[in-house]
């Protein structure tokens, strides 16, 4: 019981101290449909194959960073296309271009992908 108390704590502590940096729900949300709609088949057709980078992945354990990513995405890289006309695209029917649209999509990443339910405002 004490152990589990412990555990809970940890993880709200966990949770309040990324929420210091956290995007919004609508940052995430915006981000997941330029994730699934970008070039119109989305960034996953070729994200989910195992031989290119695993974007969740290289986030979550610090090995992508944001400027890379940043980076990656206007400029390409090989067979990555340059992609911030392909996510402003998506993303300016709800106010998200540019720098906005790529952080959105960074955040959604970072925060585990997946499906996520459009917030209520
Ligand atoms: C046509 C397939 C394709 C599509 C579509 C695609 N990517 Fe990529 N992406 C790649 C490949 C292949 C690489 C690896 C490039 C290399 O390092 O040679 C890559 C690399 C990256 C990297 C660098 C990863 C790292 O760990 O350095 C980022 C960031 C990235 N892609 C983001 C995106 C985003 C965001 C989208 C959607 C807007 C997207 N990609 C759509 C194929 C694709």
């Amino acid at each position: 019981m004490k152990k589990s108390l412990v555990m809970m704590a940890g993880a709200a502590t966990l949770v309040l101290s990324s929420q210091t940096f956290a995007a919004s729900d609508m940052d995430i949300w915006v981000g997941s449909k330029i994730y699934d709609r970008a070039f119109g088949r989305g960034c996953a057709t070729c994200h989910d194959i195992a031989t290119n980078p695993n974007l969740i992945k290289n986030i979550k354990d610090g090995s992508l960073s944001y400027d890379r990513f940043k980076a990656t995405v206007i400029n390409g890289k090989n067979a990555m296309p340059k992609a911030g006309a392909a996510m402003d695209t998506v993303g300016k029917k709800k106010g998200y271009t540019g720098d906005k649209a790529i952080k959105a999509v960074f955040d959604y990443l970072k925060a585990g992908g997946g499906k996520i339910k459009k917030p209520k405002k």
